[in-house]
């Protein structure tokens, strides 16, 4: 530990202010000229990345490590930048990375949550703010964002995604990227997006994490491929492979994928990097015989950076002397890294002010973002009678194992959130109500109801209950799949006691995925869906439950009754025989019922047909009115742009904020097509008895499918469109395309 010392002691480091990073033009020649002067071993040095800080002092000095994750201390990073510049042979600086997922210290909603704000600007701003705190402490490069589609709550990582939608997907992935990498990625602010995981990785079995996923080629790239195919065009730097096989080919092995989609068929210019181990994982999958082979096969696939399986750096140099890896391939992966290396700046400058690091984050518009961010992402479930919101309630009792658990609704993948700095609902409502604190639940696993008791008596003194249940943020993401999605623990009792009082119930749910909420449903009358809300929920939330603030965000994902309904998303294809609910045998069917054709449709026996709420749902404080709804043609070409127009009027008394929806449907195709899809959206916001003429364009190209033959076409025919605010709504329009 030559280099330990000295990085312990915080070593002086030359920080210079102003970065001035080289222009593209001239990058390739420095690239190539920096290349030739490698030998094999700082090539392969350069492809492995090591999760770690001080301690890789003397491999990084040694040439042997091109990257580094999970350092976040801006003293310790300059440090191990001194030694990489300084002492390593050819003073290449290193990469420095963390998953910034949803905020880097200022925590905003999980992404599921910002998914539900439909509101890209906003999202790409929640971005920027991360990538300023993130590179105010030396961090270059975010393993963001995850443009996994997934359509099975039970999939712990649903969290970190936009849900079920590709559009949707497709414009919350855009606006990450832009709000990352900024305007251009030699700007010191500038955080390296990495889109992940490619591919598939959200539609594991049974939604069980690292399971095997088919999915075949045609719904890879219909359905798969298009929010990564948005990213590469949108700039992303790099990309990351995913866990999973399909059709029995691991991802970090999938040369179809990583060569002949990713780098010929979409012109990706970027660097790519394995998952954590996936590399090595191949072995446990049987398609590698050990981490010699795995890296063999990664490499061969078109992987450029090896994440902590060490294979690289083990095996490479000996693979190319066997044969078995060809240098070129090398130094095209060295290649892909280094130019990022010098698009970021890295070499003119790598080091940051660690002295201003602490006064980047937490700033005002960090935390007003932060607040509007999350205040837009609260979907309002249910609101019988008005109950909220809470005007007229003076005292309110508030309970349940979330209210004031500044941990827990940062959610996953929160790293460098600081929990001193999370504004809870409890901190929130005493600064606009007389608050009576009885939390009822420990935690929202607790099984223990010996509390429930004291919340009933204290109900007897409050105007208005609010109960604040959902998951603790440890209860999803990575690794956390679970196969029953109802609230947990004793948490459906503590809803149901407080019912019992015959006072307002306000349930709240803080949670990293949609649960299965519909038997809590009867016992509250009003209902707010805020997922895991960051650092500012609790201001949020109090807002909302005040009136201050009008719920407006929209359900990301179809909300079931049951998890064994799971998958259920509403774009799924046309079925030969769909249920509309005129058919519908329940389970009291007679004892020794003779076998019947009534009921031979798509529908369970025990849930029904339907799902909970539809993707799109969502209420708010005023009530809004879709009129006029007219289609520029019923008639189209190929070049043609369809133009949508209506009205959409707030026929409530308070202003709001309406998501309007476009879905279309190609009703007959060379195969089969989706029920409906999205193509658009739009924020509209309206005071009492406002009107807005408003209108929707969609060029015919954007109906293009990969079609029988596998080519991306617009096949001409009968399709519907429907304007609403949630995908179950509408009255369908008919158009043709000739
Ligand atoms: C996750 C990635 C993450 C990586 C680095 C892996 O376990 O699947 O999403 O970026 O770890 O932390």
């Amino acid at each position: 530990m030559r280099y330990k010392n000295l990085v312990l002691a915080g070593m002086a480091t030359a920080f210079l202010a102003i970065s001035c990073a080289t222009p593209s033009n001239d990058i390739d020649r420095k690239v190539d000229e920096l290349l030739s002067k490698m030998t094999l071993e700082e090539k392969i040095g350069q492809m492995n990345q090591r999760s770690g800080g001080a301690e890789l002092c003397d491999e990084i000095a040694a040439g042997q490590i091109g990257s580094i994750l999970n350092c976040v201390d801006p003293n310790q990073i300059n440090a191990i930048q001194k030694v990489a510049v300084e002492h390593s042979r050819l003073g290449i600086p290193v990469l420095v990375g963390r998953d910034v997922i949803h905020g880097f210290n200022t925590i905003f909603p999980i992404p599921l949550g910002l998914a539900s704000t439909f509101d890209p600007a906003l999202v790409e701003k929640g971005a920027r703010i991360a990538a300023e705190e993130a590179t105010a402490n030396g961090v270059r490069w975010t393993f963001s964002p995850m443009l996994d589609i997934a359509r099975d709550s039970r999939w712990g990582r649903v969290a970190e995604g936009s849900g079920e939608d590709v559009y949707l997907d497709c414009q919350m992935g855009v606006a990450m990227v832009k709000g990352y990498q900024g305007e251009d990625p030699a700007d010191p602010t500038s955080l390296a997006a990495c889109i992940k995981h490619f591919v598939g990785y959200g539609a594991a079995e049974g939604g069980r994490d690292y399971n095997s996923v088919m999915i075949s080629e045609r719904s890879l790239r219909n359905t798969y491929f298009p929010a990564f195919k948005a990213c590469v065009d949108a700039g992303a730097l790099t990309l990351m492979t995913s866990f999973n096989e399909i059709d029995g080919i691991p991802s970090t092995g999938n040369k179809w994928l990583l060569d002949d989609i990713l780098r010929k068929e979409w012109g990706f210019e970027g660097m790519v990097v394995t998952d954590w181990n996936s590399s090595g994982e191949m072995i446990a999958h049987g398609f590698a015989s050990d981490l010699k082979h795995a890296s063999e096969i990664s490499v061969n696939a078109g992987v450029d950076m090896d994440m902590e399986s060490h294979g690289f750096a083990r095996h490479l140099a000996e693979l190319v002397k066997e044969g078995r890896v060809r240098e070129a391939d090398i130094d095209n992966a060295v290649r892909n890294i280094l130019k990022l290396k010098f698009k970021l700046g890295l070499f003119d400058n790598p080091y940051v002010d660690a002295e201003a690091a602490a006064s980047a984050s937490y700033k005002a518009e960090a935390l007003a973002a932060a607040k509007q961010s999350a205040l837009e992402s609260a979907i309002l479930i249910k609101n019988d009678n008005n109950t909220l919101p809470l005007v007229k309630a003076k005292t309110i009792l508030v309970t349940g194992p979330l209210a004031d658990a500044p941990y827990e609704q940062m959610g996953t993948w929160a790293f460098d959130g600081q929990k001193e700095h999370t504004v809870t609902p409890l901190v929130s409502l005493k600064e606009q109500y007389n608050v009576i604190y009885e939390p009822g639940l420990a935690y929202s696993r607790d099984l223990n109801t010996s509390n429930l008791s004291k919340v009933k008596a204290a109900a007897s003194r409050a105007d208005a209950i609010v109960v604040i249940v959902g998951e603790e943020a440890i209860l999803s993401g990575e690794a956390h799949s679970l196969s029953n999605i109802n609230l947990v623990g004793a948490q459906s009792q503590l809803i149901a006691t407080a019912k019992s009082t015959g006072k307002p119930v306000v349930v709240v749910v803080m949670a990293g995925r949609e649960l299965t909420i519909g038997r809590d449903l009867p016992n509250c009358d009003a209902m707010l869906y805020c997922f895991h809300p960051g650092t500012m929920g609790g201001e949020a939330i109090a807002d909302l439950i005040s009136g201050k603030a009008n719920p407006s965000g929209k359900l990301p994902m179809t909300m079931l009754v049951d998890a064994g309904q799971a998958p259920f998303y509403y774009n799924h294809n046309n079925g030969g025989r769909p249920n509309n609910g005129t058919e519908t045998l329940l389970m009291d069917i007679p004892i020794e019922a003779g076998q019947t054709s009534l009921g031979c449709s798509s529908y369970y026996l025990d849930s029904g047909y339907g799902p909970l709420l539809p993707f799109g749902y969502g209420l708010s404080y005023t009530e809004f009115q879709y009129s006029n709804i007219t289609i520029s043609s019923s008639e189209y070409s190929e070049k043609d742009t369809i133009k949508v127009e209506y009205d959409l009027t707030n026929t409530g008394s308070k202003e709001g904020t309406e998501i309007a929806m476009l879905f279309v449907h190609d009703k007959v195709g060379s195969v089969v097509r989706p029920v409906k899809e999205l193509k658009r959206f739009e924020r509209v916001t309206l005071q009492p008895s406002e009107t807005k003429h408003c209108e929707f364009t969609l060029p015919v190209s954007e109906l293009a499918f990969y079609n029988i033959d596998m080519k991306k076409v617009v096949e001409p025919g009968e399709f519907e469109l429907w304007v609403a605010g949630d995908s179950a709504s509408g009255e369908a329009i008919p158009f043709c395309v000739k």
